[in-house]
């Protein structure tokens, strides 16, 4: 009886839950995080270089899903014989694929989205005249900054293809930018902003430091997220290994970065640490760091490495998009002038932001630091602060996320990295992110990890690599005074095909016609002009994939690949 009684509660209990929402929580939908009695497991380590076991775990998954998708690819798109796939990858052998979109604001993150859906089947012309399938097999999508908005709000929206966002509309809206919620409607921009304040009040009372990052994370939640659950509200990043496409192991692990702030003096941008946030695990492979804990109970207290006192839903996912683009919290200030025609907007949004808007150097608070007392890292910033203090993703000058995606023990093979920066006048990239970050490795706090050998930025400039793909890391057997074998990169930058894909990073309102510009012009950088700069680009693109996994057997490339490797490899030239 009693058990019938139980089975039959469980069971309106569910009903109500699919009716009303996933999450039991919907009935309290709060920003705060929640207390929590600690896990039986350890929830921190040190990284020591290794992938946690949940991600291992995970990769099984995925791999299930993305080898197959890998040999439709290079059998439908690249148009590999069935015996050259054999040879190039035997059942036994795997290919991690990584991809790697730059930061750069919405110019990125709309540019960026068309280049994904190049290589998404789901796209219409992504078979046809594109490179359909590619996404399909990839294990890694890397973001950071303006990439981290595209990353995160399409791994917390199930990951729809670029066309359903297009045709669907429920994430997006630029024609309303956030800062100025309801347009010209004063009295909407008032309760939204309220609604924000209120919001972030809950985490400060629950006893947790705030910064600007909150407020600008809640309002840009509005834009990013599904309007569902008030804009996420209460979903952590963490919950994208619970439920849903990347859990199922059907679509890439999506990776965030954020970096430390520089210490004067001490820590400049180019040594300053690299945050990593992933649905398993928040922390630095970097030497200066070195420490993971789960992403579920970031905000827990940690002493010595334990769990004192744990809480979930601090890996609130508008949050750490907040974070990997803590830059544009600048759009706060923005929103007060925006608003100063209409007094009481900008009064009340002086008042809301006055106690975080004293400091204006754009750092986001994460505390308490997961990083306390740890002795896993030599870094003692980052080892003694009660707070951790995170900017943005690209605040280094490294706005191609590649770090997570060039770590050994995640074997990446190959990585696609799209170049979104503005370097160059006119907001189009010039090449240094790139050569920044593989001068990084040569740093102390890079030692962990290797970069194909690339050329300056004004060879790359020189030889319009800053117009036309090109291949680093094409032979393996030159990289050997390098640590590690690093994975091939497939360099992309943005250029103009058909549409001016370069708006301005402080841009952030974009009409129609602007927008579906950049889309279709990313379409386009990533494909050569939907191919028809070179109808064989996407077998050169099946050629590079596996390349390594060749290099390991020891299988010779074809004539074709030969003559694309000819084409696409940079050969060490230095142009000065
Ligand atoms: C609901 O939210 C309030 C305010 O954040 C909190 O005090 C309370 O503990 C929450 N209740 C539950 C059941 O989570
Ligand atoms: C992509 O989809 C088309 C159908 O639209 C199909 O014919 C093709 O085999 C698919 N390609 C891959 C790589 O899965
Ligand atoms: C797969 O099999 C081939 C041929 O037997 C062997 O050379 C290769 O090392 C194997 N690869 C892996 C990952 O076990
Ligand atoms: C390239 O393909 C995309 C996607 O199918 C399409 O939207 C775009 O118009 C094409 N561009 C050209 C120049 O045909
Ligand atoms: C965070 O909160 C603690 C306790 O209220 C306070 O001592 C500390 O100064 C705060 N840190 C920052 C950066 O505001
Ligand atoms: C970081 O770089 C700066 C400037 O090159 C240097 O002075 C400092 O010692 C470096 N710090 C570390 C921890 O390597
Ligand atoms: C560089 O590439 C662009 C686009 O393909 C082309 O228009 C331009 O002529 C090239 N410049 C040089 C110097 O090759
Ligand atoms: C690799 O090294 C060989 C011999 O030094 C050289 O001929 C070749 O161009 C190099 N290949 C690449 C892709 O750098």
């Amino acid at each position: 009886m009693l058990l019938n009684q139980i089975f039959i509660a469980g069971l309106l209990f569910q009903l109500s839950a699919a009716l009303f929402g996933h999450s039991h929580s919907s009935a309290n939908l709060s920003y705060a995080p929640v207390s929590v009695s600690c896990p039986a497991q350890k929830i921190s380590r040190a990284a020591n270089g290794e992938i946690s076991d949940q991600e291992k775990s995970w990769l099984a998954k995925r791999h299930a899903k993305s080898d197959p998708a890998l040999r439709d690819f290079l059998k439908y798109t690249a148009k590999f014989s069935d015996e050259e796939i054999l040879r190039s990858i035997p059942s036994n052998e795997t290919i991690n694929i990584g991809l790697a979109p730059s930061g750069g604001s919405f110019r990125a993150m709309l540019t960026g989205a068309g280049q994904l859906a190049a290589l998404d089947n789901r796209t219409a012309g992504a078979f046809e005249h594109g490179l359909g399938g590619l996404f399909q097999a990839t294990t890694y999508l890397a973001g950071l900054s303006g990439s981290g908005w595209l990353v995160g709000s399409l791994a917390m929206s199930d990951y729809p293809s670029i066309d359903e966002i297009l045709a669907q509309r429920e994430i997006w809206d630029l024609e309303h930018p956030f800062f100025n919620l309801d347009g010209l409607n004063v009295g909407g921009s008032m309760r939204q902003w309220h609604h924000i304040a209120n919001e972030v009040d809950e985490k400060r009372q629950a006893g947790f430091n705030v910064s600007m990052t909150d407020y600008y994370a809640r309002a840009l939640a509005r834009q990013l997220l599904p309007a569902s659950n008030d804009y996420s509200i209460n979903v952590g990043y963490s919950s994208l290994r619970e439920t849903g496409a990347v859990s199922d192991g059907d679509m890439p692990l999506p990776i965030i970065q954020a970096n430390g702030r520089p210490v004067e003096q001490v820590i400049t941008y180019q040594n300053s640490t690299v945050f990593e946030m992933n649905p398993f695990e928040f922390g630095t492979w970097d030497p200066s760091g070195n420490t993971f804990v789960d992403m579920k109970y970031l905000g827990s207290t940690f002493k010595d490495g334990e769990a004192e006192k744990c809480v979930t839903n601090y890996d609130n996912a508008g949050f750490l998009i907040g974070v990997t683009s803590s830059l544009f919290d600048m759009v706060m200030d923005d929103a007060v002038m925006y608003t100063a025609k209409f007094k009481p907007l900008s009064k009340l949004l002086s008042k809301l932001f006055a106690p975080v808007m004293k400091k204006k150097e754009h750092v986001a608070i994460v505390e308490p630091n997961p990083f306390f007392q740890t002795d896993n890292g030599h870094s003692p910033n980052l080892k003694n602060a009660q707070d951790l203090f995170l900017v943005d993703g690209g605040e280094d000058q490294q706005k191609i996320p590649l770090i997570p995606l060039v770590q050994p023990k995640r074997e990446v093979d190959i990585v696609f990295a799209y170049d979104l920066g503005a370097e160059l006048p006119h907001f189009w990239p010039g090449g240094s992110s790139l050569t920044n970050t593989y001068e990084r490795q040569f740093l102390e706090i890079g030692e962990g990890f290797s970069v194909p050998y690339v050329p300056d930025d004004k060879t790359m400039q020189a030889l319009n690599y800053t117009h036309k793909p090109v291949f680093f890391g094409c032979d393996a057997r030159n990289l050997t005074s390098l640590r590690h074998t690093p994975p091939m990169i497939v360099y992309t930058a943005n250029t103009e095909y058909t549409y001016p894909s370069n708006a301005p990073t402080y841009k952030f309102s974009f009409s129609e016609k602007d927008f579906r510009g950049h889309i279709t012009n990313g379409f386009e950088t990533a494909t050569r002009g939907n191919l028809t700069d070179d109808s064989e680009f996407a077998t050169c693109v099946g050629c590079a994939v596996v390349r390594r996994s060749q290099e390991r057997l020891g299988v010779e490339q074809t004539e074709q690949c030969k003559q694309c490797f000819q084409r696409y490899c940079w050969d060490g030239t230095l142009v000065n």
